[in-house]
């Protein structure tokens, strides 16, 4: 059964397995969709919102939702990487969930990881997404273990812009699954800045699993740190939340 919970600016719902995950997070989505359909959308990658993106293509297929007016933005990407890597972003978001929708290619733009100048592209990118603030409507993010949002590792400040990272060892480790070898994945990265998801006019985060609990725990009650990004949550008007039961137990055992 589905546990929803009100903060303030918060909504959580904790549901019991990742396929209700998964629609219930589709459903946050389509509802703004529905309501925006000429709306730019930001998108993001790692393994949870596949679920998400499997619902949203199903419900595309059933001729319920149309991705025909969007502007797609994605979160973040590693540097420098080249476009056609499997396991670069826009391989990714392309083959989970573009390829597969009516979204018109002109209107997806991704970090360039192949750019030659990572700064001046970070500049062009959070151009591109302020010209769009007005209409920005949704961001979709799932959350590092070690808290971060996008790429925006543990430090002393909140990146107000799209930003190039040097990636935390301990993001290397966790994303060195999806590679061959733990030195294959890219030492850095071009990702939103905490500043730049913040224009999003809502904020759809979704986590699951054990090793979340204590971070998404951390996020919504814990102090607001830039040691863990996404406590920047807290200041945003309205982020809704979807967690799985594992995800959700530190959480739980707070409230
Ligand atoms: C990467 C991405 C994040 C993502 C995180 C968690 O580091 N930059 O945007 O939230 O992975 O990934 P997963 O959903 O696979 O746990």
């Amino acid at each position: 059964m589905t546990k929803q919970i009100n903060l303030d600016n918060i909504t959580i719902f904790v549901e019991d397995d990742l396929h209700s995950v998964a629609r219930r997070a589709a459903d946050v989505f389509a509802a703004v969709l529905t309501a925006a359909p000429a709306g730019t959308y930001g998108f993001a990658t790692g393994s949870t919102p596949v679920g998400m993106y499997q619902e949203l293509i199903a419900r595309y297929r059933a001729d319920e939702l149309d991705f025909g007016g969007i502007t797609a933005f994605n979160l973040d990407e590693y540097y420098p990487i080249a476009k056609s890597n499997d396991q670069s972003y826009e391989h990714f978001m392309k083959t989970q969930l573009f390829d597969h929708i009516n979204v018109s290619k002109d209107n997806i733009d991704i970090p360039n990881g192949e750019a030659i100048d990572p700064e001046a592209e970070c500049m062009r990118y959070e151009k591109a997404i302020r010209a769009n603030a007005n209409n920005f409507e949704l961001q979709v993010l799932g959350i590092g273990e070690n808290g971060h949002i996008g790429f925006n590792e543990p430090t002393d400040h909140f990146p107000a812009h799209t930003n190039y990272v040097e990636l935390d060892k301990s993001t290397i480790n966790a994303n060195a699954r999806f590679f061959d070898a733990v030195d294959d994945v890219p030492k850095h990265a071009l990702t939103m800045g905490v500043g730049t998801i913040m224009m999003a006019k809502r904020v759809l985060l979704v986590a699951t699993g054990f090793k979340k609990s204590d971070v998404i725990c951390q996020t919504l009650l814990g102090a607001i740190n830039p040691c863990i990004s996404a406590s920047a949550l807290q200041m945003h008007r309205d982020v809704t939340v979807v967690l799985d039961a594992d995800a959700a137990c530190a959480l739980l055992a707070q409230l």
